[in-house]
């Protein structure tokens, strides 16, 4: 048996290379999902669905689509309800990516989009971030734009995984025109923006009315197991990802979208509290890192990433000290390298884990820093 041969084209993943055999015991700080309890109006609304279980249309439940829309200060038909993010970042690439061309991703960056451009046929081009703590640099991104004549769509992912790093609405003003101007889809993953620390990142919708965003229910409403993600934008850019998603999925389970419209209509408590379940667990994470290895840190813009520095001899081989870390430290981690070659120099910890495995598990990490 021999699998299609796009399938050839993803590379394996560093992260399952890790996550795959994790001995029993080990502190998961890998993986980025909330670790805290489903909000109760979710639990309630899962109950109160409607008698009989029956699709919804294409597009998504009206109701949930009629809230997204509000949420974001959009239009009904400027909403596509998709499974998870996932759904909208898959479904616009095969809609709007054509094999041949080149998707610019950031670098360090989540790693499903270079899969998700070569499932398309295209080639992933990697911009890198700022210098400076991870930001969006729109001198580079335009930089390599215009190095790419072939480009058919441009991801910005603020605040970022793995990175937390945000940007400023300039930044995004500059990457929306010289998008505009080139015809190229500009997709902005939006799924950490409302886990900030101080302010809240703008939105790509602040800068422009061109390209589209997408976003779920899955980090700041701390339910990634619902599926329920969303992509705002014109509406000639969503109608052909409607019809991919539509063959993919036919559309995300209806219950889980009547939860989503609930989560979505209590934002201001169910954000808040995500909020402060995110900075308790950076206190904690910041104090350990304090104690245990003298390391100063400021918080990222966004996420529940802490993007931390390795110590230089495990540099070369980031993969080998992480699968350390695992098997006699018994602390998961995710190397920066996994994300892009602009992430060789760090790991990825994720503080979505409870205050008490953030103690333990740097109190286990800390003699492989200091060695
Ligand atoms: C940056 C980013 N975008 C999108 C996703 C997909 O999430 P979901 O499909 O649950 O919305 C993730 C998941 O980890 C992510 O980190």
């Amino acid at each position: 048996m021999k699998p299609a041969t796009r399938l050839s084209l993803l590379k394996p993943s560093p992260i399952r290379a890790i996550t795959d055999g994790t001995p029993t015991g080990a502190i998961p700080l890998g993986l980025g999902e909330p670790t805290w309890d489903l909000p109760e109006v979710a639990r309630k609304a899962l109950l109160r669905a409607p008698g009989p279980c029956a699709y919804v249309p294409h597009a998504g439940l009206t109701e949930l689509r009629q809230a997204v829309a509000a949420f974001h200060g959009a239009h009904l038909d400027e909403v596509l309800i998709t499974a998870g993010s996932q759904g909208a970042l898959f479904s616009l690439f095969q809609a709007w990516v054509n094999p041949g061309t080149q998707v610019l991703l950031p670098d360090p960056g989540f790693v499903a989009y270079p899969a998700l451009a070569r499932l398309a046929g295209a080639e992933p081009v990697p911009y890198r971030l700022s210098a400076d703590r991870f930001r969006l640099d729109a001198d580079e991104l335009i930089r390599v734009l215009e190095a790419t004549p072939d480009a058919s769509a441009v991801i910005l992912n603020l605040p970022s995984n793995p990175t937390g790093g945000g940007g400023g609405l300039g930044a995004l003003k500059r990457v929306a025109d010289a998008c505009t101007a080139r015809g190229v889809l500009l997709i902005s993953d939006e799924v950490y923006r409302d886990l900030h620390f101080g302010l809240r990142a703008p939105s790509l919708r602040d800068a422009t009315d061109g390209g589209v965003v997408t976003s779920s229910v899955s980090k700041g409403w701390g339910a990634p197991g619902l599926r329920v993600g969303w992509a705002v934008g014109d509406p000639a850019w969503l109608l052909p990802a409607r019809t991919v998603h539509g063959y993919a999925v036919t559309g995300t389970a209806t219950p889980a979208q009547w939860a989503a419209l609930a989560l979505i209509e209590h934002s201001d408590t169910v954000l808040a509290a995500a909020r402060a379940a995110v900075q308790l667990r950076w206190e904690a994470l910041a104090e350990a890192l304090r104690e245990e290895l003298g390391h100063a840190v400021t918080p990222p813009d966004g996420t529940f990433y802490h993007f931390m520095p390795l110590p230089p001899s495990a540099q070369a081989d980031p993969l080998a000290f992480c699968l350390r870390l695992r098997d006699e430290a018994k602390v998961v981690l995710i190397p920066g390298l996994a994300f892009g070659e602009g992430g060789r120099a760090h790991v990825r910890l994720s503080f979505a884990a409870t205050p008490e495995q953030l103690r333990e598990g740097v109190r286990r990490l800390a003699p492989f820093w200091k060695d």
